[in-house]
């Protein structure tokens, strides 16, 4: 048995906290009674509904998807653009991606139907790091990239400093590849901190996810985490 705003986290719902909100507020019932009151149980027997629907106790499933570049980050998209789920159709559960990449970023994208993971990992307090690629114009000295070092600031935010690494730099094509790690998931982040220290990013590629790396899979596939991996996600986003 586990309690009611648990299990609908768990279901993709809501996180824990809305779960209750939607309790109290009488949108939810279990098995054709409403229920107001918090902390009820319920096990895989019951029937749960929100606002009339009924929801999945599925098993819980986590992915590692390796993004090719020109894949919306998302389940459905009404361009009929290609959208990341559309790589993993023998997957029964109803996953979706825990983030996002942006449509020309490939790497390491994450896909549950675990609400509650999903939402401990993309918590702006939760230190995950994440360790980006990216080729981008121009060949900086370290005094041009101290400011992401230092946190830049972004949409009258300051980013968290930034760990960087130059691993090569092309004088004909006036090009510089670079590894930077950040641990936040703003939207376009990386790709805003370099424009602003002037430097706009021309390729994008996201390499790992905390201690996740995309070894054995090519653009398009993916992968199932096992129990150990999740366990240190979990105690890393901590
Ligand atoms: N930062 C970006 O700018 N784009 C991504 O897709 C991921 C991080």
């Amino acid at each position: 048995m586990e309690r009611l705003q648990k299990v609908m986290a768990h279901a993709g719902v809501a996180s824990r906290r809305k779960a209750e909100v939607m309790i109290e507020t009488g949108h939810v019932k279990v098995n054709g009674k409403q229920v107001t009151e918090m902390g009820i149980l319920v096990s895989d027997q019951d029937v749960i509904e929100v606002d009339g629907l009924p929801i999945q106790n599925e098993k819980l499933v986590y992915y590692l998807f390796y993004k090719p570049r020109g894949v919306i980050t998302a389940v459905t998209d009404d361009k009929g653009r290609k959208v990341v789920t559309d790589y993993l159709t023998d997957v029964p559960e109803r996953i979706y991606p825990v983030g996002r990449l942006d449509y020309d970023t490939s790497g390491l994208l994450l896909l549950t139907n675990d609400g509650e993971f999903s939402q401990r990992l993309t918590h702006p307090k939760h230190e995950v790091d994440k360790i980006y690629v990216t080729k981008i114009k121009g060949r900086p000295q370290p005094k041009d990239l101290y400011s992401l070092k230092k946190g830049i600031v972004i949409d009258g935010r300051k980013t968290a400093p930034a760990a960087y690494k130059i691993l090569s730099s092309d004088r004909t094509t006036n090009s510089t590849i670079i590894e930077l790690t950040i641990h936040e998931g703003r939207n376009h982040q990386v790709k805003k901190m370099f424009e602003i220290a002037g430097f706009p990013v021309i390729k994008l590629k996201r390499e790992r996810y905390g201690h996740l790396d995309l070894a054995g899979l090519r653009p398009g596939e993916f992968r199932e985490l096992n129990k150990k991996e999740i366990a240190i996600l979990l105690q890393t986003s901590k």
